[in-house]
Order: C-alpha cells, then structure tokens, then sequence
C-alpha cells in the first residue's frame, strides 16, 4: 500500500486533457462529428484508459473495440493525434506532453465505420484469407515432424508476430486510390508462409500475389513498416515476395 506522501505525489502527476473523439453512427443516420471531453490522467495511463474513463464516467455511448490491453489480440488499433496504433499500447505522456494538450481519436481509415471507433473489417478479412495465410504442403511428412533450422525460421520470424490489428492498412497510401490493393498486412502473412520452409504452397499463392492489386501495388512508402507495433519489416518482406515472383518468371523462360 502506499503512503499518504506517495498519494499527494500521485495527484499531483494528473494532468487534464482534452480528448477530441470522431463519432458517427451511419446506421442511425448520425453523421461523423467531433466530441471533445476532458479527462484526467497519469501521463503513465495508456489512451485505452482514457478512453474507458471516458465510456464509464461521462458517455456510456461511445463505441470503441478493446480486449486483451496489453498489445496482443489487435483490437484497439485506432488513430491517435494522426498515427495508427494501438491505443493499450500508447501513454498519455506519448501524446500529451503539456497540461490542457489535446488528443485526436478517430477511426482506422480505409475502412467502413460501424459506430464511432469501431471499423466494419470484413474486407480486411477476405483479403488475408485470400493469400492462404496456412502451411501448405501435400507431401507426406518423414518421421514424426517437418524439421525446420533456426536459420530457416529466423529468416520469417517477425512476420509471425502480426496480431491483425490492421494499423498498417490504415496507414497504407496506397490504399487511398486503390481499395482493391491486398493491403501490407495480407501481404506481410503470405511473406511469414513463402518463407517458411516446410510450405509449398508458392503457387497456390501466385494469383493473388502476381497481380496489379497484389505486391506490384506497393511503391515502398514505407508507412505500415512505421505504424506496426509489433517492429513487423513489412515493406521488406513484400519486396522480398516481389523479387522472388521475378526469379521464378525467370526459372520459367
Ligand atoms: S503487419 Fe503489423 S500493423 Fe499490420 S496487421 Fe500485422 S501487426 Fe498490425
Ligand atoms: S486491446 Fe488487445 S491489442 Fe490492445
């Protein structure tokens, strides 16, 4: 327990802000609209409890995902002051370095909004099941198991850690023109499969990947390789598939 010293301490790290939230309701005709509520903080306090601060003590209606709150199921990828994250995983002081600063909160772009913050992912979805994100291979297995290396798994290991938050699609300019684009995070989970060693399922993939809405779309801006919170080297890993769609045209000349 702390002491009452430690308490007056606390308090006196509180800081106000203003927490300015785009809101819209689209299926009951509410158009978007900015909200703005003060709220104290901790500059240690992460905007996913600002935001449930806010839902609990002055607007049981707003809309917002959240589950897991420490950065592993996805759900709260949100903008926040212009940048896609995750909003379990960004402090106040992050984003609020002064007394009375304002924080924006709107909804990943690219997608539809269901209410509030809360994005329709549907497309999303068919786009990420579309490139096979699943290990392929009908060949029978020796022994008990596809034995891999520690070299062979190193060479894909991080795009193992996408929690499909889909940060990277917001954040995605290509996206701004061409909604048909696969998107970097589709992109980055067939990448975690072509690589793996024990998978053969490269054609399988081709199509969707070979395509003018598949890897030819990105032109390196390099944005979903910023916003990923999980330090996924997304734009590398589709040059990667790119230069390995390229070798096998030319294995087949
Ligand atoms: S690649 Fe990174 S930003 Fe994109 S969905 Fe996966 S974890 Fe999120
Ligand atoms: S609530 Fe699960 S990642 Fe933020």
């Amino acid at each position: 327990m702390g002491t009452q010293a430690e308490g007056v301490l606390n308090e006196e790290k509180k800081m106000k802000i203003t927490l300015e939230v785009q809101r819209s309701n689209p299926e009951e005709g509410v158009e978007s609209t900015v909200r703005s509520y003060e709220v104290e903080a901790e500059p240690t306090d992460r905007l996913l409890d600002v935001l449930m601060q806010v839902k609990q003590f002055q607007d049981g209606s707003l809309a917002f995902r959240k589950s897991c709150a420490h950065g592993v199921c996805g759900s709260d990828a949100m903008r926040i002051n212009g940048k896609d994250r995750l909003a379990c995983k960004t402090l106040v002081r992050d984003v609020a370095e002064e007394e009375g600063a304002t924080v924006r909160v709107e909804p990943l772009r690219h997608f539809p909004v269901v209410k509030d913050l809360v994005v329709d992912q549907s497309r999303f979805f068919e786009k990420y099941r579309a490139v096979k994100p699943f290990l392929i291979n009908e060949e029978p297995v020796e022994e008990k198991e596809r034995v891999q290396s520690q070299t062979e798994r190193a060479s894909f290991d991080d795009a193992t850690n996408c929690i499909l938050c889909a940060a990277c699609y917001s954040a995605c300019p290509i996206l701004d023109d061409n909604g048909d684009f696969l998107g970097p995070a589709a992109l980055a989970n067939a990448f975690r499969f072509l690589e793996d060693s024990r998978d053969t399922g490269f054609d399988d993939r081709l199509p969707v990947l070979d395509d003018p809405n598949g890897v030819w779309a990105c032109e390196n801006h390099f944005e979903c390789t910023r916003a990923c919170p999980r330090g996924i080297k997304i734009t590398k890993h589709i040059n990667h598939t790119k230069r390995r769609i390229k070798d096998s045209r030319q294995q087949d000349e």
